[in-house]
């Protein structure tokens, strides 16, 4: 069994890439499950009912989300009929949506859950007692538990995936949008990689024109955020291969495709 995962698509230039290239992967990877990250892929800012769909056309299956969630505010009018978008489980009870998604690949359940951090990142619900509570829930139903944990720093990443390593088939990491190179399977196989980085353009900062992050770390002034409009584009994410019996994961791949790290069918 093998799960494709994208990480955070920023944009229109995040969705050209993922539309150009996810047959391509498809092709070259034959992932049974593809999951991406949404959450900055209406101009940098949430996502639209349209996004989403285009995500489930273009061959996704899951889309998850992060602190972006809320940003474009038609996400309330139809988060909840949305049935494969998972945004962050720890977001306090009564927050429309859902945190954990099951989808049915060949007859085998893959239970797909998203979490968010709390460092340096809005306070929110605990996400290591949310992990606890949704893998007790999944493991009545599978053993095939993919979770995208969204958080800023490393040592809260690393934590959640050792502590779920046993339990859990793969912990990816988004939200920094920068890709980190150190995938591994955990000694109790769990595939585990800090964060797989970002789709979108390639040269500005975190998919953001950089004059502008420049000039906030100068002045510190309030500055306009715009997703770079032309250059060039990367793809981010990673292959995940899973034992469908045990629900252990045997291989994790980074996948990065940009002009320092062409695609190779
Ligand atoms: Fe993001
Ligand atoms: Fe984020």
């Amino acid at each position: 069994m093998k799960i494709l995962f994208i990480g955070d698509v920023v944009g229109s230039p995040g969705r050209e890439m993922v539309r150009n290239y996810l047959p391509k992967l498809k092709e070259k990877y034959r992932p049974n499950a593809t999951i991406i990250n949404g959450e900055n892929a209406a101009a940098g800012k949430g996502i639209n009912e349209k996004i989403y769909k285009q995500f489930l056309e273009w061959g996704a299956q899951v889309v998850t989300m992060g602190n972006h969630t809320w940003d474009k505010k038609e996400i309330f009018e139809f988060i909840d009929d949305a049935k494969y978008m998972v945004r962050p489980a720890n977001f306090p009870e009564g927050t429309p949506g859902k945190g954990i998604v099951y989808i049915n690949i060949n007859g085998k359940e893959i239970a797909v859950i998203n979490l968010q951090g709390r460092t340096f990142l809005p306070a929110i619900d605990d996400p290591f007692r949310k992990a606890d509570e949704l893998i007790a829930q999944a493991k009545k139903r599978t053993n095939i538990i993919f979770i995208d944990f969204h958080a800023e720093v490393t040592s809260e990443k690393q934590a959640l995936g050792w502590y779920v390593d046993g339990r859990a088939s793969a912990v990816v990491g988004t939200h920094t949008h920068t890709q980190t190179a150190d995938e591994r399977i955990l000694p109790q196989g769990m595939a585990y990689i800090t964060d797989v980085g970002m789709t979108g353009p390639y040269d500005g900062i975190l998919g953001v024109e950089r004059d502008a992050v420049i000039k906030k770390f100068l002045t510190n002034l309030p500055v306009r955020f715009e997703v770079v409009k032309d250059g060039r584009d990367q793809l981010s994410g990673c292959l995940v291969t899973i034992d469908p019996n045990t629900g252990k994961a045997t291989k994790i791949e980074r996948i990065q495709i940009n002009d320092d790290h062409p695609f190779f069918s």
